[in-house]
């Protein structure tokens, strides 16, 4: 095993595409306790108290106020079935991040409305509103989890304060603007940029803080999406069991959606389901804190990886320690990518099935035959000829035109990676 990881960390220092993989599928039983089931039943069910106001509050945008995606049939090659989580599409927020981000909004939301003695049914009108509104959220970001904070926060009233890194995208921090989300650049990398957000939160009043590194809120808001994912698979008559495994492929950052879906997934279906994150070749936090098997999650810098990517949302170069506590020995495998394979897939993603993914997102397809690879050579693990393979699409369907244009023009894109 050591030699192995020592194989994996030369591979990372070089660039290429590399694979972790745990000799067995986990089972339930490998879940931590920092989130149990019955914290994601309730998210599940604030979810669905919340829906009919979320539809009220946005009524111009034909949304019917539930944070749910489709599943999307994918063209497989061969013999395989493929399947799309087309969370790049969720209503108003179009990113994976919504699921937790919204969540973690309800939260605070239901706090204030409790402490304030407000319904719910209260919540629009305009003495909430005052209420609402002299309560901020600070969170870090990316940009696409302070978009989701932003559009839903700024909807109910409160005020947003993103704090986005180095790597964020000027359309991304535009976007939040427009929406009258304070917006705060620094010039550093995400962890750092987390850091600094929860120091400029730190003792103000009537300020909650959204730790996308330590929130138990957000990864049960991640969590609920197996519920959903299971209903839609039983209505689609794919079954899940140790002869038709699952395997998903779940593009990963700091960890959070990622971690909470496995949570959700494994709660479901145990060791039928294999459970592969998805890194940047030169962010792979998850995959060196899993390899180097230390109590704290290492720093990618200390691996030789730069933490420069063209996949904004998951240039992250330490993982969240609440994730490792929580799905740490329920991850089976993880899956480094380089840029132009997710490049690759963004153009594909689009000219098989006009998905219109960011490159954070078509990550998940880049995964698959690098996994497939290392799968086929751990004895104990299931044969995947009747798996069915799921790429979570985890953003993008709000990436604007000349942005996208420029990521599906070879030229371009070649000189941007
Ligand atoms: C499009 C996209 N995919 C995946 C992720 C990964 O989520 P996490 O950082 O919770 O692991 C992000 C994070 O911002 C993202 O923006």
């Amino acid at each position: 095993m050591a030699d192995r990881n020592e194989t994996i960390f030369a591979t990372l220092r070089d660039g290429r595409t590399s694979s972790w993989i745990r000799p067995h599928v986990s089972g339930a039983d490998r879940l931590g306790q920092v989130i149990s089931g019955t914290d994601v039943d309730a998210a599940i069910a604030r979810f669905e108290r919340f829906a009919p106001i979320l539809r009220e509050l946005f009524a111009d945008g034909g949304w019917d106020g539930r944070v749910a995606s489709e599943l999307i049939a994918f063209a497989a090659p061969e013999s395989e079935s493929w399947w799309v989580k087309g969370d790049h599409a969720l209503p108003m927020t179009g990113s994976i991040k919504a699921r937790g981000g919204v969540h973690e909004l309800l939260c605070i939301v239901e706090t204030i409305a409790l402490t304030k003695g407000l319904a719910l049914d209260m919540l629009l009108t305009p003495e909430a509103r005052a209420i609402l509104g002299g309560h901020r959220v600070v969170v870090a970001s990316t940009g696409n989890l302070g978009y989701s904070i932003g559009v839903v926060g700024r909807a109910f009233g409160l005020k947003t304060e993103i704090h986005m890194s180095a790597d964020a995208k000027m359309w991304k921090k535009d976007r939040l603007r427009d929406i009258g989300a304070d917006v705060v650049e620094h010039a550093c990398d995400y962890s750092e940029t987390i850091a600094r957000a929860r120091a400029a939160a730190a003792g103000r009043h009537d300020t909650t803080f959204v730790d996308d590194e330590g929130s138990r809120h957000l990864l049960t808001g991640y969590a609920a999406a197996a519920d959903e994912l299971a209903c839609q698979l039983e209505a689609r008559g794919i079954r899940v069991n140790a002869e038709t495994p699952l395997v998903v492929y779940l593009p990963c950052g700091v960890g959070g959606a990622p971690g909470g879906i496995t949570y959700g997934l494994k709660r479901r279906f145990g060791a039928s389901v294999a459970t592969v994150f998805v890194e940047p070749v030169a962010s792979p936090c998850v995959m060196v804190a899993l390899a180097s098997g230390g109590v704290l999650p290492p720093s990618v810098y200390q691996y030789g990886c730069d933490n420069d990517t063209i996949a904004d949302g998951l240039a992250v170069p330490r993982a969240s320690s609440l994730v490792l506590d929580a799905v740490g020995e329920a991850i089976d495998a993880v899956v480094a990518v380089t840029d132009s394979a997710m490049l690759d897939w963004v153009r594909k993603a689009w000219h098989q099935s006009a998905l219109r993914l960011e490159p954070s997102a078509a990550a998940a397809f880049a995964a698959h035959a690098p996994f497939c690879l290392a799968a086929a050579s751990e004895p104990e693990w299931p044969r995947l000829d009747k798996a069915t393979h799921l790429f979570w699409a985890t953003g993008g369907s709000k990436v604007p035109e000349p942005e996208f244009a420029a990521l599906l023009s070879p030229d371009l894109a070649d000189a941007q990676i």
